[in-house]
């Protein structure tokens, strides 16, 4: 079987792993950004974004991977053209398209006598169909022919390596029988179910896949309010729920709420999508409201201990919006920090990969501490909002040692409460009792 030629147009971890992973597995892949700097960067054997496997997956896979600025140099010659550039959210929640269009315009003047354009950046229910039309009024009478095909993603920040190389479901949506066939040697040798329906109910397996998890957190977090107020505990509640395998035990951790660059962009995409077409999803618009509580919700515990924050020292541990990632996007970190700083408090944050990128919000607001005993020295008050392993595994002997009033508002769950029983502290989570007593 001859090999595939393909570019990848847009580098960020969703296009990069795409790349690195396609030529992993054999296929020649040029990845196309019109960012000068990453471009550099990849071409001199770095790798721009924090992903782990990657540097290592891009580094083997260095004789057939190239990147370029230049869409002809990618796109001249290939099979198959991946568009995997970001869809922003719109002031109004709907996704722009911006990017998509002006890619697959340059990917048309590009283009060689035919390929597969293949759309993997989230995009509304019916682009796949828009595309394929501008398309073809961009190639007419040029005598070259495009198909294109929607092949959403399903890559977690963190362990998108691991999520492309070992899919549970790829799913494809086609219109032709070349596009089907085209795309089932792009993922042959990949171990992962291709799942082939057509383009539509591609673009909505993708957006109905990610509200659903949105949902299910959303939900567990509302029961979870409800555990603390009727004297349940919501691990156990978690545990119960998801040995059914009806329901299932992931996305079942309760918390202050999700973030990320995936989940709050599109439950406000479906939602404006939903509502536009006057067939409002109400889950999802209540999934959208709940974590917007959810996220906040450390706050109003902390004011059951301190009616106003002024003059307190406050420590942060944990500041991407999840482990594993130095991404801050919707990260409840940020709506955190903005109200305890506006309330006057002395806030000391730790993150073992976010400090970087939280400093363009607050240079010099926060104080930015290389440990979290340093971040916890002489606080008030203690703010865990991302369960990193160092938080997890922290002595909880250290919040007493180190603070100045041992009062832990814990929005991951971390710790076992028969454990922080043991210390002299008071320890608040999400949906489980008190431990210890307020001053
Ligand atoms: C999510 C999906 O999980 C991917 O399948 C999807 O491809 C991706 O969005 C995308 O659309 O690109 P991601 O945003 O990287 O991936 O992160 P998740 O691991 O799904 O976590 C999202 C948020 O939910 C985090 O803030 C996390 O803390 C929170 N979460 C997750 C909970 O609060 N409880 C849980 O039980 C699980």
């Amino acid at each position: 079987m001859r090999t595939i030629r393909i570019a990848v147009a847009g580098t960020g971890y969703v296009g990069l792993v795409t790349a690195a992973v396609l030529a992993h597995v054999g296929h020649d892949v040029v990845g196309v950004d019109v960012d000068e700097e990453r471009v550099r960067t990849l071409n001199s054997g770095g790798c721009p974004i924090f992903e782990p496997g990657l540097p290592e997956l891009l580094e083997e896979s260095r004789d057939n991977l190239t990147f370029t600025l230049d869409y002809r140099e990618a796109c001249a010659d290939a099979d198959v053209v991946f568009i995997a550039v970001p869809t922003p959210e719109r002031v109004d929640g709907s996704a722009n398209l911006k990017y998509v269009f002006a890619s697959v315009e340059q990917v048309a003047e590009a283009m060689g006598s035919s390929c597969v354009v293949v759309v993997k950046s989230t995009v509304p229910i019916g682009t796949g169909d828009r595309v394929q039309r501008h398309l073809a009024t961009l190639l007419a009478g040029t005598g070259r022919e495009v198909e294109v095909v929607a092949n959403p993603e399903f890559l977690s920040q963190g362990t998108a390596v691991k999520d492309m190389l070992h899919a549970s479901r790829v799913i494809i949506g086609v219109e032709s029988e070349r596009a089907r066939e085209v795309m089932a040697r792009v993922y042959a040798d990949l171990p992962s179910p291709l799942l082939f329906m057509e383009r539509r109910s591609a673009e909505m397996v993708k957006y109905a896949s990610n509200n659903f998890l949105a949902l299910k957190i959303a939900y567990i977090n509302e029961i979870a309010n409800l555990c603390d107020l009727l004297g349940a505990d919501i691990d156990d509640v978690a545990r119960g729920m998801g040995a059914d395998p009806r329901i299932g035990d992931k996305f079942l951790r309760a918390g202050i709420g999700y973030g990320g660059s995936c989940f709050p962009k599109d439950t406000k995409a479906l939602h404006w999508l939903s509502s536009f077409h006057d067939r409002e999803i109400k889950t999802v618009k209540a999934a959208i409201e709940v974590n917007a509580v959810q996220k906040i919700s450390l706050i109003k515990r902390a004011h059951r201990y301190h009616s106003d924050f002024e003059g307190l020292t406050v420590a942060v541990l944990g500041l991407a919006f999840k482990p594993g990632t130095d991404d801050l996007r919707e990260a409840p970190s940020l709506d955190n920090v903005a109200i305890l700083l506006d309330a006057g408090a002395d806030v000391r944050v730790w993150d073992p990969y976010a400090m970087d990128n939280f400093k363009r919000f607050y240079p010099d607001e926060v104080t930015y501490c290389a440990s979290i005993p340093e971040a916890l020295a002489d606080a008030d008050m203690c703010l865990i909002l991302t369960e990193w392993p160092d938080v997890l595994s922290l002595d909880p002997a250290v919040f007493v040692e180190q603070m100045r009033h041992p009062l832990v508002l814990d929005g991951r769950n971390c710790y076992a409460l028969d454990e922080m029983a043991r210390h002299a502290l008071v320890y608040e989570s999400i949906g489980r009792r008190t431990v210890g007593t307020a001053r």
